[in-house]
């Protein structure tokens, strides 16, 4: 016989376990995340956790697709990853579709994502991401509709106040490097990835990347002065279409309330890795230094319905995640204290109440409560011990004295007040201490 082996019960690296009070937390961020993107009228979809690799081989970017992407080949030799990412998966089905969906088309979608990383705060190897997606209309009101919907996101968590979200234009980018700094399309992209990942490394490995790339110390200079350029600045020393875009963008949401300069800000350092953005790219960081790491990430595609032979369709659109909103709201103090889910437990303490005690956990649960029912018989002491330890917030007790005159007892854990009911009047007194269940 062969040996027996102990398994772990660790979950794989990067991916976490969620117990009920860990998913707890997790549907009331996904609740808040997708009421508040309804009232934009976003519509949700879903798709598959496996596509071709292909789809990502396009138009996701060498990082992800070189280091980060889970594949496979099938039993019928095809080549298939697990989803790093949802917009290629949102484009497909966009592309399937697109002379029925009516337009704008506005989209959002939760699901769970895979990418080989580095554990670390803010990054795992599995992470769920809020994607809210537009795709047709004009690119100006549609960039400031994302903008405001990420906004009004954190300010449903009550953290509008603690973020902060920082913008900048892919054209912008491209007419500085090239016509400025005059890189070439490589040296481009290698200043682009560097200065993506400048965050992540200390000074003197972001200027090894520059110098690898062939930029010259005196370019380096002009790319340190415009980093630290406001926008006002550029509309006088480096005028383009990105630039104007921006400066538009930026009165259209000032004009719709946002806190431009505090709220909302140019930062002509924030590239994003993917490679479909074309225009308008941003992120959303929490103020607090404690969460470094960007919480959400998204921008302007122009191209991308290209790569399913279709028309172009131009959209904008971000994801979040599901674990840098967590440190978020964990470093802020935003998440509340959850009640516990069970409302009663009806006990059963002698073969005789089981009929009753059927009976009136039926009744409950008719009216929307969450009742539990011990599944063996025990003592009086031991069931109440069972009903703390199940956080009821009322154990339905019977006692023999009470039970003789058509009665139960009735124990409010929470205050520990208890009180004899007839029984038919069970659902009514639990009504009138937990009140309606939503
Ligand atoms: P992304 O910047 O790769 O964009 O990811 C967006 C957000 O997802 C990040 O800001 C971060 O909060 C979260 N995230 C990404 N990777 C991880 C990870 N390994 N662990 C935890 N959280 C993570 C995209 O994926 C684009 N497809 C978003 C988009 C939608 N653009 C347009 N529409």
């Amino acid at each position: 016989m062969a040996a027996t082996t102990t398994l772990s019960t660790e979950s794989y690296k990067g991916t976490r376990d969620f117990y009920p009070k860990d998913m707890q937390l997790r549907n009331w961020m996904f609740g808040k995340l997708s009421e508040t993107v309804r009232t934009f009228g976003y519509l949700e979809y879903g798709g598959p956790m496996l596509e071709s690799f292909d789809l990502y081989a396009a138009k996701t970017g060498e990082e992800i697709v070189n280091q980060q992407l889970y594949w496979m080949m099938d039993r019928g030799e095809r080549k298939i990853a697990v989803r790093p990412e949802m917009t290629p998966t949102m484009a497909r089905m966009v592309a399937g579709k697109i002379n029925e969906l009516a337009r704008p088309i506005r989209l959002f979608s939760i699901p769970n994502l895979w990418r080989y990383e580095r554990p670390q705060r803010g990054r795992l190897r599995e992470h769920w991401q809020l994607n809210v997606d537009v795709l047709g209309g004009e690119a100006l009101d549609a960039e400031a509709e994302v903008l405001t919907l990420a906004v009004e996101i954190m300010s449903a968590f009550g953290g509008a106040e603690k973020m902060q979200a920082r913008v900048n234009h892919r054209k912008l980018m491209d007419h500085f490097f090239s016509k400025k700094m005059g890189l070439t399309a490589e040296q481009t992209h290698k200043v682009v990835k560097a200065i993506d990942a400048k965050d992540k490394v200390d000074a003197a490995k972001f200027h090894g990347w520059l110098a690898e790339a062939g930029v010259k110390p005196e370019q380096v200079s002009e790319l340190e002065k415009f980093f630290s350029s406001s926008l006002g600045d550029l509309v006088t020393s480096m005028p383009c279409e990105g630039v104007e875009h921006l400066s538009k963008l930026f009165a259209v949401l000032e004009g719709a309330g946002m806190k431009v300069g505090i709220q909302i800000v140019f930062d002509p350092t924030v590239m994003r890795g993917l490679d479909y953005y074309t225009g308008t790219v941003f992120e959303i960081y929490d103020t607090s230094p404690e969460n470094r790491r960007a919480m959400f990430g998204g921008g302007r595609y122009d191209n991308l319905m290209g790569i399913f032979g279709k028309e172009s369709l131009s959209g904008v659109g971000f994801g979040m995640g599901d674990v840098s909103l967590q440190n978020f709201l964990e470093v802020h103090g935003l998440v509340p204290k959850f009640e516990s889910e069970i409302d009663v437990m009806v006990t059963l303490p002698k073969e005789e109440f089981r009929s009753t005690g059927n009976l009136i956990a039926k009744d409950l649960r008719q009216k929307g409560f969450h009742v539990i029912t011990p599944l063996a018989i025990g003592s009086f002491g031991n069931q109440l011990k069972l009903a703390n330890r199940h956080e009821a917030k009322i154990a339905i007790l019977f006692g023999d004295d009470e039970f003789a005159r058509g009665e139960v007892l009735l124990k409010d854990l929470r205050s520990g007040a208890q009180t004899s009911v007839k029984k038919e009047s069970v659902t009514d007194e639990v009504l009138k201490l937990l009140g309606e269940r939503k």
